[in-house]
């Protein structure tokens, strides 16, 4: 199993450590340390992606999702990890609250992580690519990934296609990773309250 990370990811963890108790045997790969604990804590076996080879399945959450399935995510920190816990995967499915769910995504604030070296430079390259700019900060300093990168939130103009500029992140010197995840999600189970209230699926799924 690909684990990503963030709040909702944890409370599948929780749920998924009474399967455990149960004899339910998993091993998982993980995106974040602070999922790797959760799935330790939940019984499940950790082994580093790399050795884990193909998964059968991944699961995360998001910030951000559209009826096609396009999201962004990153608001954890962990998206370069998560991007590839999930391409490790035949099958992504994303799990969040209804509340998440946009028509567009263009428009809305996007988290773009970069190398350390020379980011302020970076960061003028994203603001001329017509993104509003923040680095983002945790206690006083900026904050750091599990990758030791800093991360800049990015509010594009909503004239902006998100898959031209997701392309246009990667082709930008200083870009680690960027916060779109377009068409990389097979299923969605969007939550209110009482429990899962809506499943998307990707056509032909
Ligand atoms: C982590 O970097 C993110 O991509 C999370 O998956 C996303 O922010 C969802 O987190 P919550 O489940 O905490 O809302």
């Amino acid at each position: 199993l690909g684990i990503g990370s963030g709040r909702t990811v944890g409370a599948f963890l929780d749920a998924l450590a009474a399967k455990v108790q149960q004899g339910m045997s998993l091993e998982a790969a993980c995106a974040s340390q602070e999922s790797a604990w959760a799935a330790r804590r939940a019984g499940l076996r950790v082994r580093p992606l790399e050795e884990v080879g193909t998964l059968d399945l991944a699961v995360d959450g998001t910030d951000l999702l559209t009826e096609g399935l396009d999201c962004i995510k990153g608001g954890g920190g962990a998206l370069a990890r998560e991007r590839l816990v999930a391409l490790g995967a035949p099958h992504l499915l994303v799990i969040a609250e209804e509340d998440k769910l946009r028509e567009t995504l263009a428009g809305e604030v996007v988290p773009v992580e970069v190398l350390s070296f020379a980011h302020k430079d970076t960061a003028g390259r994203l603001r001329a690519l017509g993104c509003a700019v923040t680095l983002r900060m945790s206690g006083g300093e900026p904050y750091r990934t599990d990758n030791g990168n800093p991360i800049y939130d990015c509010r594009p103009r909503p004239d902006i296609a998100p898959f031209a500029l997701h392309d246009a992140f990667l082709e930008t010197p200083g870009v680690v990773a960027s916060g779109y995840f377009l068409g990389m999600a097979h299923e969605a189970l969007l939550a209110g309250p009482r429990g899962v209230r809506r499943v998307l699926r990707r056509r032909g799924q």
